[in-house]
């Protein structure tokens, strides 16, 4: 039986589902489907993010296990805040692991000159719908959503609740899959996505259905021109469209005036 997406009506507890299920083994699965490429994406993006500014308070919007929040905040001056923010507690949960891990670290590595900034940063979880985010208009100067946009009932909503809570002068990014129409690779990236990822997530995480929505969830994920729009619509202003590893990857980068 071919595989179906679920309806606008079912997505959420879908996504919900799928997410909690799979919370364990997303972090390999996501570095061997990537070929550890996500890394690279997400610093670029956390430079966009924070610009020059280099202290203040972010948001990461669908934060999975929280790598890209603990990016930001190595990024950040002491003083500064991240708060990462799922709907999956299991993802949250391992988040939490993870920040405790890098104090850990940190605490070894003190007095070496290697030590990052972690400590000085206060790290948040909070767990909540994308859509609907329970912070105040104008809160943070920047926040940032990595490859989860997709994975909305509504796209808009999920964009234009960013904008909300961003300060004017800061800046709203998604990272996310793109549509690559480069004519040789195109086809190459077509087949792995749609044909080798079901299978490594099979094996990496005995999901093959969650690896096949993957690629299916992108069917009906706009082009950037489309993202774009959105983000206009959001009422952000110098859209900027970055495209990454052949067009394979989509960045979007608003700034709230
Ligand atoms: C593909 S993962 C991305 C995780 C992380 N940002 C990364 O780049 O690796 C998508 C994340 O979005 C979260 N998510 C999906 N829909 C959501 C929603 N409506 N509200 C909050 N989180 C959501 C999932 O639980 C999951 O952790």
């Amino acid at each position: 039986m071919s595989f179906q997406l679920p309806t606008k009506e079912e997505k959420h507890d879908y996504v919900l589902e799928q997410f909690e299920r799979i919370a364990k083994g997303y972090d390999l699965s996501n570095d061997v489907i990537s070929m550890g490429m996500h890394r690279a994406w997400k610093l670029r993006a956390v430079l966009e993010l924070i610009g020059e500014r280099g202290a203040g308070k972010y948001l990461d919007v669908c934060c999975g296990t929280g790598d890209l929040a603990l990016i930001i905040a190595k990024h950040l001056k002491p003083g500064s805040s991240v708060t990462g923010f799922d709907f999956a507690q299991n993802m949250l949960d391992l988040a939490a692991v993870r920040q405790e891990k890098a104090v850990r670290r940190q605490e070894r590595l003190a007095g070496s000159g290697k030590e990052d900034k972690l400590k000085n940063v206060q790290i948040n979880w909070v767990r909540g719908d994308a859509q609907n985010l329970p912070f105040a208009d104008n809160s943070f100067d920047g926040a940032i959503n990595s490859f989860g946009l997709r994975n909305l009932t509504d796209l808009q909503k999920g964009v234009s609740e960013m904008a909300r809570v961003v300060k004017p002068g800061g800046y709203v990014i998604n990272l996310d899959l793109g549509h690559c129409e480069m004519p040789l690779f195109a086809p190459i990236f077509a087949f792995y996505f749609s044909r080798v990822v079901p299978v490594i997530g099979g094996i990496l995480q005995n999901d093959k259905t969650a690896y096949t929505y993957l690629p299916e969830s992108l069917t009906t994920y706009p082009k950037p021109d489309g993202i774009t729009a959105i983000f206009q619509k959001a009422g952000l202003k110098d859209v900027v469209h970055i495209p990454l590893a052949f067009g394979t990857v989509a960045m979007h980068r608003g700034l709230k005036l």
